[in-house]
């Protein structure tokens, strides 16, 4: 009996299991019902008294040794980095994580932005909260001009005129006011208007406005300037018109169309046939409104431009309503996950 102990002893320190299957059948064989042990017990009986004592203590000694080994190699299999990923097909490839996405309007502010950076623009902001000289007043609107009008703007208070900017030009009046020429800023920021909120039009949205004053500065350079812009913004093959318009801040003033991204200028539904898209006003800044702010306008003349971010988004992404753009519905923001 003694050796059968130690052969039992032997086959337990020799035991190295490579899988947790290999410990549960060793512990069946070793400990279960029809086991070794169980044998040894039943051999034990027939023990002559005066050996049970020793041999008793001996096999008892046995199964605490079998039962550590089984606990021991157990926890070991469990805290093995590949038990984690037991039952993974680890040749698949593995889920992204989601990461969340610019919005749109974000997208394109900053392409704005960055494409006048690279003319030389530095960025200018402004308060939301303006008064009247800034947004109007400067800007050489007249008196009893509808843009200040109850329907177009939202006052705060009447006298002093206290109002939300209705356009980021007010940033402009108070570069001009801060700084000598030259001067070349570009301002983005949101602007308020009341206007019913449709699928082109909302009381908040977005604008970026630009002002280039020095010495001699021409319609030339502003057409140049801008043909850079709708190039980088809507490709090389994007041209530009210019048609004449009014703006009581800039003499000449005029719109800006760019050729239908969509089809190329040969006329869909998005440009209405027509084969141009409106894309944002401009002109040369009014001699008016260069005096105002302290600018000698013998000496200095300059350009101006302005344009409605949702806008330009709609038209590069082909978005047809403009309240998308304020739902933050996320099954239309995901669709910018893959856009910088
Ligand atoms: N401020 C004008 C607007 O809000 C845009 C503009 C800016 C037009 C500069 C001409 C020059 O509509």
């Amino acid at each position: 009996m003694i050796d059968k102990i130690n052969s039992l002893l032997k086959r337990v320190e020799e035991f190295r299991p490579k899988a947790e299957a290999e410990i549960e059948e060793f512990r069946v064989r070793m400990l279960g019902r029809k086991g070794e042990m169980n044998e040894l017990f039943e051999e034990f009986k027939q023990v002559a008294p005066e050996l049970k004592k020793e041999l008793g203590q001996r096999i008892n000694a046995l199964k605490n040794t079998i039962a550590e080994t089984i606990t021991r190699y157990k926890t070991e299999m469990e805290n093995r980095p590949e038990a984690a990923g037991a039952g993974i097909d680890m040749t698949r490839p593995g889920t992204a994580d989601r990461i969340g996405s610019r919005h749109p309007i974000s997208l394109v502010r900053n392409q704005i932005v960055d494409i006048f950076t690279r003319l030389g623009y530095t960025v200018a902001e402004g308060p939301e909260i303006e008064d009247d000289w800034h947004v109007f007043s400067a800007l050489n609107f007249p008196p009893e001009h509808p843009a200040r009008d109850m329907q177009d703007t939202f006052f705060i208070s009447k006298s002093p005129d206290i109002l939300l900017r209705t356009h980021t030009s007010s940033i402009q009046v108070r570069t001009m006011e801060r700084s000598k020429p030259p001067i070349r800023v570009i301002c983005p920021g949101r602007v308020f208007r009341n206007e019913a909120i449709s699928y082109r039009a909302h009381c908040i949205f977005h604008q970026v406005e630009g002002l280039f004053i020095d010495e001699n500065v021409s319609f030339a350079d502003l057409k140049q300037s801008i043909l850079y812009f709708a190039k980088e913004m809507f490709g090389e093959k994007a041209r530009i018109r210019m048609r004449p318009s009014y703006f009581p801040f800039t003499e000449p003033s005029a719109e800006v169309d760019v050729s239908c991204n969509l089809c190329g200028g040969r006329g869909c539904n998005v440009c209405k046939h027509t084969g141009w898209l409106e894309i944002m006003g401009c002109g040369m800044v009014d001699p008016n409104v260069l005096e105002a702010s302290g600018i000698d306008s013998g000496k200095y003349s300059g350009f101006a431009f302005g344009m409605g971010v949702e806008r330009i988004s709609m038209l590069k992404y082909g978005v047809k309503d403009l309240r998308l753009y304020f739902e933050n519905d996320v099954r239309f923001l995901r669709q910018f996950d893959s856009v910088l």
